[in-house]
């Protein structure tokens, strides 16, 4: 039987009545987005006095150790949920040792904020070799120049013990080599780190839209990370990675980017038994960004609607670059 009557043209059935008033809409909303849902990435330049602004990530800085300080703290009293590091060094080499000294940047800055915001926020660092390396890989090169997957583990397990050193609480696995979620743990437990958690970049897809990121790194890559990074053709083989990465005993898993990836999200909230996170990348952030600059579309709202719709497909938390500013004015509460 249908639901109208042939002779009455009015609609018995009228959703826009939970839609008529901003206190209504308030009520009925099924998904929220929070300062605590959000992780902010920051960048930290080896050798800055003052923080340097990112052409290509407009209201992005790479900052100084002591800039770096003073946003974490405004992080912290904004009340984001935590802040993932990411260091630029001075200088690179083939096996990125400026990631496992324990006075390289990005280590000497996990030592500071933590000191500084350690109890209020999740401190959180980016465990990946391709700030560090000449060649730009996120691994270590053989013989052919192809990245070596098991001699990468051992840099990265090395690179977990100096970031566990430095205080990090949460390590962020995202170099995509095979088996790095079992290598990291083992390691940190057999040396007394039982406690620092690993948020797992299980599925991360090689992908364009991390191209301003590249710059604000000053990567050194000159190629692609297809032989690593997921293929964005394919959603299964990111649901694999979920899988194994939860066997290999990851506390969180991701999806990466946020956007173009909301079907992958959405699979993997579907399954996961720890925390879902995404990460909406930089290139989400910049074409959002830039489009405001020209005045083509409200920044803030369009920020938001991204933000809400990567929660709305699952996701428990979200790295973003809009985080602190969407929150300090208030647009989260
Ligand atoms: C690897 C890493 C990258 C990003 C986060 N971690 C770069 C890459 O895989 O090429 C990209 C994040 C972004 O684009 O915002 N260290």
């Amino acid at each position: 039987m249908s639901l109208h009557d042939a002779h009455d043209p009015a609609p018995r059935i009228r959703p826009r009545r939970l839609r008529q008033s901003a206190a209504m809409r308030r009520l009925i909303g099924e998904t929220d987005l929070r300062p605590r849902h959000l992780v902010l990435p920051l960048f930290v330049r080896e050798g800055l006095a003052e923080p340097k602004s990112i052409t290509s990530m407009p209201g992005v800085a790479q900052h100084s150790l002591d800039s770096l300080r003073r946003i974490s703290v405004e992080a912290a009293e904004a009340g984001l949920g935590g802040v993932m590091l990411f260091g630029v060094p001075a200088e690179r080499d083939a096996h990125g040792s400026g990631a496992t000294d324990p006075d390289g940047i990005l280590n000497v800055a996990t030592r500071a904020i933590v000191a500084e915001v350690g109890e209020a926020l999740v401190v959180q660092t980016d465990l990946c070799l391709d700030e560090f390396t000449d060649h730009g890989h996120c691994g270590v090169l053989d013989g052919q120049g192809r990245v070596d997957n098991d001699a990468t583990l051992e840099r990265y397990t090395a690179m977990a013990l100096a970031q566990a050193e430095a205080g990090s609480h949460v390590l962020g696995l995202s170099g995509m080599m095979d088996g790095q979620t079992a290598a990291v743990r083992s390691a940190l437990d057999a040396a007394g780190y039982s406690g620092v958690a690993l948020l797992a970049y299980s599925a991360k897809y090689a992908s364009a839209f991390y191209g301003p990121f590249r710059d604000a790194v000053q990567s050194q890559l000159d190629g692609d990370r297809r032989t690593y990074q997921l293929d964005p053709a394919n959603g299964r083989e990111g649901v694999r990675e979920v899988l194994l990465d939860l066997d290999e005993g990851a506390d969180i898993v991701m999806v990466k980017p946020a956007l173009a990836y909301l079907d992958v999200l959405r699979q993997v909230a579907d399954l996961s038994t720890v925390p879902v996170w995404a990460y909406m990348v930089s290139g989400e952030y910049s074409m959002i960004a830039a489009a405001a600059q020209n005045g083509w579309l409200d920044g803030e709202r369009a920020q938001l609607e991204a933000l809400l719709s990567i929660r709305r497909a699952g996701a428990d938390a979200v790295l973003s670059y809009a985080a602190l500013a969407l929150a300090q004015k208030g647009l989260l509460a």
